[in-house]
């Protein structure tokens, strides 16, 4: 029994093409997860011994020593004067925007940032307007015109790889362009640049040197951490507020012993240099010169990153490819609008360390002949 209304609305959904569902995509080789260094498959072995739960909330029965240890070797390797650690991505984007964004305060956001940031924004009470991806100059535009008022902070937000498409964000220029704003502060979503980018996978603000410009990073333990949770780095202060105003961190049942454990030992790693790092970097590279052999250079994003995209317009069109990758064996989704924008449908291909060459020659192959056999190319 469900609400007419929401009836309609699944209704819409089927009849676009664009009917999400939970699909089980076992065995198939992974070119979808976010397992980006294959940390999620590596045993940690004192795990097992721990509770189960973390019984309350950070504020009561859920903190501990553990997490204690955890932040500050967090901060450690972050250069980041203090870290608080949040139950996922999502909870530490909602969390923060919605609570230091206060009524009177302008948020100006790139137009792709992933949902979490949005939905921050939309609890938030400040204004909001987006600006054009990757655009400094529009960006620029609107902090000259709307951030001027004395008595509002704006915060500026972006991602350091986006999710969606996987190029960066031209950090260094909205971070030099912030400095000329008195009451302008910057929030670094990293969460697919934790572990895997810069030499030790410290993110992209760090491999640039700007930590000390930025107000607060996402770093998220979900992908390529291969575990859970994440944590917002800054000064002591922010981290002070967050405990006493940030609802996600508050109202929620603290992650369990076993996730710190996990994250621990993904930091451990990151700070012994992992040679999965390096190999990641020698797929990414092999692919791009892949894509470019197997005709696919305009279909194909420019990135550098763990992300890769291929357009291919239409839901149908692209569901059509990722179904023939998945039949030869290969995991590989189809992001549909209206998940991204109608026309720029694609297939999101995620590289990891563990894929071969070989592999990702005849993805490319496939995509290739299933586009053109299809006439799209
Ligand atoms: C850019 C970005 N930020 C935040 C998140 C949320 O992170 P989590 O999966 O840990 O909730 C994601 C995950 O999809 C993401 O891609």
């Amino acid at each position: 029994m469900l609400p007419d209304k929401l009836l309609r609305k699944l209704g819409m959904r089927h009849f676009s093409g664009s009917m999400r569902e939970l699909k089980v995509n076992e065995n198939l080789i992974d070119f979808a997860s976010n397992d980006y260094l294959g940390f999620s498959k590596i045993p940690v072995l004192e795990e097992s011994a721990l509770p189960h739960g973390a019984t309350g909330s950070r504020l009561l029965s859920g903190h501990s020593k553990a997490f204690e240890t955890l932040e500050k070797r967090i901060a450690h390797f972050h250069k980041s004067e203090s870290a608080l650690i949040f139950n996922s991505g999502y909870d530490a984007n909602l969390g923060l925007i919605s609570s230091v964004a206060q009524r009177g305060d302008l948020i100006l956001y790139d137009e792709l940032v992933h949902a979490s940031i949005r939905d921050g924004i939309q609890l938030s009470m400040a204004r909001s307007l987006k600006f054009r991806h990757n655009d400094i100059d529009h960006l620029k535009i609107l902090l000259d015109k709307f951030g001027q008022g004395t008595e509002q902070e704006v915060y500026v937000i972006t991602e350091s790889v986006f999710s969606m498409d996987g190029d960066q964000a031209p950090l260094e220029k909205i971070a030099s362009l912030i400095q000329a704003h008195k009451n302008a502060y910057f929030i670094v979503d990293e969460a697919h640049a934790t572990g895997v980018i810069g030499e030790k996978g410290e993110g992209l603000v760090q491999h640039l040197g700007l930590e000390n410009e930025v107000f607060a990073r996402v770093m998220t333990y979900g992908k390529a951490m291969g575990g859970h949770g994440a944590a917002v780095l800054g000064s002591f202060d922010l981290m002070q507020y967050l405990i006493n105003y940030c609802r996600s961190f508050i109202y929620t049942t603290a992650l369990p012993p076993q996730a710190l454990t996990v994250i621990n030992a993904a930091y451990q790693r990151l700070e012994n240099g992992h040679v999965n790092i390096a190999q990641l970097h020698d797929v990414i590279q092999g692919f791009n010169r892949l894509v470019v052999q197997n005709g696919l250079r305009l279909r194909f994003r420019e990135s550098d990153t763990a992300i890769q995209i291929c357009i291919i317009p239409g839901n149908k069109n692209v569901r059509k490819v990722a179904g023939q990758l998945q039949h030869n064996g290969y995991d590989v989704r189809a992001i549909l609008s209206p998940t991204v924008p109608e026309g720029q449908e694609r297939l999101r291909l995620c590289l990891h360390s563990y894929n071969s060459i070989d592999d990702c020659e005849r993805v490319l192959q496939i995509i290739a002949k299933s586009l053109k056999k299809n006439e799209q190319v």
